[in-house]
């Protein structure tokens, strides 16, 4: 049967107050389904009101949106993999692409942070996507594919159900552009083969990411490469977002 995951990125919004009543309205328009997996990504001080909102559902899961590698330690501002799991967090996403490009995160860091957060037994949903100007140049694949080789360097062979990739085109992001399903595909394919040239076991979970919305769900989804989406500013209303996930 088809894996289908459905990933909500809230960024900067969402408060802990705000999670009770969307999980309230978002549950009562969406009841679980076999085969379809729902992950939650809040700001790092709403995790722990999403994994009490939603804890009845062991289709959802919670995640951080970004973690330390280190578990402890003098590093003001961030948060640990220890204290996103305290608060219910099951993963993390890593390399986002504004934590890339707009706080300067390097692929190594994304490389350690990947590698402590399946340390701790937690699943790594590693984000790779290209730039415009390296799409413009033809640069896409060997963008996408240098992110992910540092990304999963040092991934154990026992690891690997933990990893799910994104594919977000950073044009894409926000911008209401989003790449054509075919265009996505091929990017999928090329990641898809570079996860088996790293060793890869199974079949890991590739997701497409970009202004993602309830118009283009279905054609996106109807890519058999896509496994799924990881959605920003379309998740943040929850009737919007259960429409989504009934579209899909
Ligand atoms: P968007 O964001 O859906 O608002 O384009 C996607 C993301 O950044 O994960």
């Amino acid at each position: 049967m088809r894996q289908v995951i459905f990933a909500a990125n809230w960024k900067m919004h969402i408060a802990p107050a705000e999670v009770r009543s969307f999980a309230a309205a978002f549950l009562a328009q969406n009841a679980p389904s076999e085969g379809r997996t729902l992950w939650f990504f809040p700001s790092t001080v709403s995790i722990e009101a999403a994994t009490t909102a939603f804890g009845g559902r062991p289709d959802i899961r919670i995640g951080a949106q970004d973690v330390h590698w280190e578990p402890k330690g003098a590093f003001t501002g961030a948060t640990s993999i220890p204290l996103a799991q305290g608060a219910g967090a099951t993963g993390a996403l890593v390399g986002h692409s504004e934590r890339r490009h707009v706080f300067g995160e390097t692929d190594e860091e994304t490389g350690r942070k990947v590698r402590a957060i399946l340390a701790t037994g937690l699943t790594a949903m590693l984000c790779v996507g290209e730039k415009l100007a390296e799409r413009e140049s033809g640069q896409t694949e060997a963008v996408c594919l240098r992110q992910l080789r540092a990304g999963l360097s040092g991934v154990g062979q026992d690891q690997w159900e933990k990893i799910v990739i994104a594919y977000e085109p950073v044009w894409a992001i926000g911008t209401g552009k989003n790449a054509s399903p075919g265009d996505a595909a091929t990017v999928h394919s090329a990641i898809r083969a570079e996860l088996g040239r790293l060793g890869a076991t199974g079949r890991r979970p590739v997701l497409y990411g970009g202004s993602v919305n309830q118009a283009n769900i279905g054609q996106l989804l109807a890519e058999p490469e896509i496994n799924g989406v990881l959605v920003g500013g379309a998740s943040l209303d929850p009737v919007g977002w259960a429409r989504i996930v009934a579209a899909g």
